[in-house]
């Protein structure tokens, strides 16, 4: 780490802040804020769990459809959690809808439906890590606690020319975090630093001639700004593949079945299919179908990206006559209820290559 000659000043990042905050659905703008009006908890962690692994433009419409669903935690903690696990599908790592749930039913059961202020408090609750109590406790109470996320290591490792590598490097961000955090707007400067790296401190090509501590960067001086943060080389992801089957009654309704309660995407719905298998050379073909048919292979697989390996799905397709029983594990989806089913993201994926168009909502 390099000090900087004129160290980053917070109350410049504030007053850039005042300027340029973005406006977001869940946020309390910061002239607002600073004439006393108090952000909603309820909607601080709401936002807060969605964007944990989701980025801002994908969270924006989950984040309304919940709020206008559940208005309360209180609601949130009576719905049955099959219409959360159907409103959260798509958002992608499902963990955090069950925790989403669970925190919910503890914060009104435990707490008598109002959040725990500090950061230590909020710890306690379901789904809530060091990252996300700070932010919660800082955005919504200004608790001066140290928020870190992507943007602030990307900022800071920049700001300091911080040679260590992510994610070792995290101990070192996280005590310069909480040197620089304000005792005042300590909310505020948390989501000052998480917009200064969306928009202007970015990964490639930062808009430093913008930038509120232009003069206070270490790596901007140099003009080695993109070679931060230092990240330790990245082992490649691993291969798994297998195969997925897309049966379709003849009135359009799809064959669907709900996967274990425990691991990935668990208890979330799925299209019949094979294990996934590590190499590429997983079982792809028909053995695995849930019933006799005519199965059919869709020209191309589908790809899907999960955060450890990358899965290669050979799709199979069958028509079927209205009268076909399903299997005792699995359901006939109709077609107007498809795409209301808790899908993921790589299902979806797997429907519309056999079926296009039939996970999509109408109008
Ligand atoms: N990413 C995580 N939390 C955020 C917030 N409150 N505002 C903008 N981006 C975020």
């Amino acid at each position: 780490m390099i000090q900087p000659v004129s160290p980053p000043r917070p109350a410049d990042l504030l007053a850039w802040y005042d300027r340029h905050a973005r406006r977001l659905p869940w946020r309390t703008p910061p002239a607002e804020r600073r004439a006393g009006a108090k952000p909603d908890p309820y909607r601080v962690w709401l936002s807060e769990i969605m964007l944990q692994q989701t980025n801002v433009t994908t969270v924006k419409p989950y984040f309304e459809a919940f709020l206008a669903r559940w208005p309360t935690v209180a609601d949130l903690a009576a719905a049955p959690t099959e219409d959360v696990m159907k409103a959260w599908a798509g958002l992608g790592y499902y963990s955090r809808a069950r925790n989403l749930k669970a925190c919910a039913d503890a914060v009104v059961r435990e707490h008598g439906g109002r959040f725990p202020e500090s950061a230590a408090g909020l710890r306690e609750l379901p789904g809530i890590g060091a990252y996300t109590s700070a932010a919660i406790a800082a955005i919504a109470h200004d608790e001066p606690a140290a928020v870190v996320d992507g943007n602030v290591e990307r900022v800071l490792s920049r700001v300091f020319a911080i040679e260590t590598p992510l994610p070792a490097a995290k101990k070192e961000i996280g005590a310069l975090q909480a040197q620089l955090t304000p005792e005042k707007r300590a909310g505020d400067y948390a989501q000052a630093m998480m917009d200064l790296g969306a928009t202007l401190c970015t990964p490639k090509r930062p808009a430093c001639s913008l930038c509120p501590w232009e003069t206070g960067c270490v790596a901007h001086a140099r003009g080695t700004e993109e070679l931060y943060p230092r990240k330790a080389a990245k082992t490649d992801r691993p291969e798994r593949a297998g195969a997925a089957f897309v049966a379709i009654r003849a009135d359009g309704a799809i064959l669907l079945r709900k996967r274990p309660e425990r691991g990935l995407l668990g208890g979330m719905t799925e299209v019949p299919g094979s294990d996934w298998i590590q190499g590429s050379e997983g079982s792809r073909g028909p053995e695995a179908a849930p019933l006799v048919a005519d199965w059919q292979r869709v020209a191309a697989p589908v790809i899907h990206v999960f955060t450890h390996f990358r899965l290669t799905l050979d799709i199979w397709h069958a028509r079927l006559p209205d009268t076909h029983p399903a299997p005792d594990d699995a359901w006939w989806a109709s077609a107007a209820e498809l795409p209301h089913e808790a899908l993921p993201s790589v299902m979806k994926k797997a429907i519309e290559a056999a079926a296009p168009g039939a996970t999509r909502k109408r109008k």
